[in-house]
């Protein structure tokens, strides 16, 4: 599966899952954008890019708001002049029992994972459908398919991540555009590990983090272990070089949703 010539954008990009993507589609070939909240890190990320022989750029972006989302998309059609490939990655989580979930809290989440891939897959359709051409591929999860106890807002959010990526894909399908979405099941990034990761937070009575993290890639996982960033990376780029492949919510989780 060759890239080559082709322009890639990751949202989230500066680490975890979305610096797993960005790597991934460097490999086979494509000059890589990388954009997230936190600018030290996509340029960390950007940088590993570029030492793999590929272009880069690094740029800062907030996907929840419009604005900002706009002249992220405006600075990569500068920069490399063309856009083939989107990954709407940048998302984020908490832990809150459905009565203790705040509005704001639920505001928030919905603003980054819903509302961002929203935006940022309307401002890439606006530079893809004129030239007939573009790999659109959001993130969701497997709590974006069932749903998770604590975690309510966050599926909510990932199967709302699901309903618009088969219904653009229907939209966009004779533009030259496929849309579809990546399901992670349980990956070691940022987002279970350490003290305010998941692993952390979900510890029984005297357990550390690490031992939570082992108890839950055990218990949770069909397969014993946890998945990598570079497993993602794999789809995407099999989804970045598929023709025919839209409107589908793939997980990549071990087993975890059978
Ligand atoms: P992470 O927390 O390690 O990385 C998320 C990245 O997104 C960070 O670099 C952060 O700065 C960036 N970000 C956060 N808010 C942003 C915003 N408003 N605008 C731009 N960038 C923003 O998380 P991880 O694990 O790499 O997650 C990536 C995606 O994968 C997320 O959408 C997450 O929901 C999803 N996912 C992760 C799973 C896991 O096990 N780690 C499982 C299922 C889904």
């Amino acid at each position: 599966m060759q890239l080559n010539g082709k322009t890639a954008l990751v949202t989230g990009g500066g680490r975890g899952i979305g610096q797993g993507i960005a790597m991934a589609l460097a490999k086979a070939g494509a000059d890589v954008a990388v954009a997230d909240l936190d600018i030290e890190i996509a340029e960390e990320t950007a940088a590993k890019v570029e030492a793999l022989g590929r272009r880069s750029i690094a740029l800062q972006v907030d996907v929840s708001s419009s604005e900002s989302v706009h002249m992220l998309i405006q600075a990569v059609q500068e920069y490399f002049g063309q856009l083939d490939i989107a990954v709407n990655n940048a998302g984020i989580i908490s832990i809150h029992s459905v009565e203790e979930l705040s509005a704001q809290e639920w505001d928030r989440v919905m603003a980054v994972n819903a509302k961002g891939t929203f935006l940022c897959t309307q401002a890439e359709l606006e530079v893809m459908r004129p030239r007939r051409y573009g790999r659109i591929v959001n993130v969701s999860s497997i709590a974006g398919k069932v749903g998770f106890p604590n975690l309510s807002h966050y599926s909510a959010s990932k199967f709302a991540v699901i309903g618009f990526t088969n219904a653009v894909a229907k939209e966009v399908a004779s533009d030259g555009v496929t849309v579809n979405a990546l399901c992670p099941g349980v990956v070691g990034t940022g987002m279970w590990r350490g003290e305010d990761g998941l692993a952390g937070r979900w510890r029984e009575e005297g357990e550390t983090e690490q031992a939570s993290w082992e108890r839950h890639q055990k218990t949770l996982l069909p397969q014993g272990e946890a998945q990598t960033p570079e497993d993602m990376g794999q789809l995407v780029v099999y989804l970045a070089c598929a023709e025919h492949v839209t409107g589908q919510a793939i997980a990549v989780d071990g087993g975890f949703s059978l």
